[in-house]
């Protein structure tokens, strides 16, 4: 008979977690930036507010986005005035919207991760979803089990109104999952719509019109793994080691609150100094046990929160341009999808490699280094290792 340490032995895995597949998906409606002012202003009936459309025009100039898909298309938005309205009551309506769309948006990136990755739905074994919105009992992870149709003996989590840095804790919950339990296939699937924060403009809250520039609907899930079968899997990049600090003194820079009139938040113009004045600590703690302090040497995947963001990190660590080439490009053609954009970045990179005949799946390079910041301020740091081609 064996005793607890042996038994323990043989649940836990043996090699390190690996991301075995990748799947994204976004509403079908699309908006251009450059046209987003005109129409924001017309279907929230602020076109009087002339100056202060002028300055939003700034703003989106400024945001680097091309284009982002939304959920709340014109027709979803006239049926509910008071989403359009700032201080209109429209709670119930967003989450009705929500508890919709936000499982369906998920079930869509999953099924094509599941598809990529080859093997029946029925060996994923753990499941953990992350949204900013949509609450219910059972939760959204829940309803989009039940649309894949996952074995009802799958351990959920339900990961809540964490923010933007919550892909990179979604990777450290699964890299500890995989790795303490032989065998776990674990779908990660991080569901975000805008549904919850979009309201009409007013000239006292600038926070919200800068989310209103920047935020998009997106959905990614990811499957990993410990152990891969190489005859069956095929691993796209390891997961290393995984870190989630609090920076002091910086609760104010970004939070929000949910009310009656949706999602409420404050982002301070701090935030891209807080974040490039404590990203060399980071990577220090990450990146010395390694013997790594050329962080130009990592493949780089950013939560692209804005492009004063990336810019202020870029010129802290004297980075070179196309470091933040893949990051940049999700900015540009999907906008600020939250917890959902790294694993954007994550999938192009891995296709862009690829493509370009390079020999890892990392731009060509063996280490990488994915940071998730949200409020708190809150910095996620994640390991990675590249595969080879
Ligand atoms: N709050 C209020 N106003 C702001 C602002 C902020 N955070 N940042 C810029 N502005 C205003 C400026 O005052 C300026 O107004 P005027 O034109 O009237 O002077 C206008 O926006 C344009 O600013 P700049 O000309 O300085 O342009 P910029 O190059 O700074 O670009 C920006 C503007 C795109 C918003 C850029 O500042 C940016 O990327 N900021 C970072 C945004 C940010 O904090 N993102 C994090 C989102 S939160 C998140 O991702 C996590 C989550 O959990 C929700």
């Amino acid at each position: 008979m064996m005793n607890v340490s042996e038994i323990r032995k043989v649940q836990r895995a043996e090699g390190p977690a690996t991301i075995l597949a990748i799947g994204t998906a976004n509403p079908p409606d699309v908006i251009e930036q450059s046209t987003y002012p005109d129409w924001y202003f017309r279907i929230t009936n602020a076109e009087h507010m002339t100056d202060l459309k002028k300055k939003f025009q700034r703003i989106c100039d400024k945001t680097m986005i091309q284009k982002r898909h939304f959920y709340l298309t014109e027709e979803r938005l006239k049926e509910n005035p008071n989403i359009c309205d700032y201080r209109g009551s429209s709670l119930d309506a967003r989450e009705d919207m929500m508890l919709a769309e936000v499982p369906r948006l998920g079930k869509e990136a999953s099924l094509k991760a599941i598809k990529e990755w080859g093997q029946p739905k029925s060996k994923i074994t753990h499941m953990i979803f992350c949204t900013t919105s949509g609450v219910s009992l059972p939760g959204v992870d829940y309803q989009c089990a039940v649309l894949l149709g996952l074995d009802p003996c799958v351990k959920r989590y339900m990961m809540y109104h964490q923010g933007c840095f919550a892909g990179g804790t979604m990777l450290r919950l699964a890299k500890d999952l995989a790795e303490n339990n032989k065998g776990a296939r674990v779908l990660i699937v991080c569901s975000e719509v805008t549904a919850v924060t979009f309201r009409g403009p007013n000239e006292n809250d600038m926070d919200s019109l800068v989310g209103q520039s920047l935020f998009a609907d997106g959905a990614a899930a990811i499957i990993v793994g410990s152990d891969p079968d190489l005859k069956i899997e095929k691993p796209l990049y390891e997961l290393v080691w995984t870190s989630q600090k609090m920076v002091p003194n910086t609760h104010d820079a970004i939070g929000g609150k949910l009310r009656e009139v949706g999602l409420t938040f404050y982002l301070n113009k701090s935030v891209p100094d807080i974040i490039s004045q404590n990203i060399n600590d980071a990577l220090n703690v990450a990146f010395d046990p390694l013997g790594i302090s050329d962080y130009n040497s990592l493949f780089w995947i950013a939560h692209p929160g804005g492009p004063a963001i990336i810019d202020q990190v870029e010129q802290k660590l004297n980075l070179k341009p196309e470091k933040m080439k893949a990051t940049r490009e999700v900015l540009r053609d999907n906008g600020n999808m939250s917890s959902a954009c790294v694993f954007f970045i994550l999938d192009l990179m891995r296709k862009k490699s690829l493509e370009g005949g390079l020999q890892t799946t990392g731009e060509g390079l063996e280490w990488g280094v994915l940071f998730g910041f949200g409020p708190g301020l809150t910095i996620e740091t994640v390991v990675l290792h590249s595969v080879a081609i």
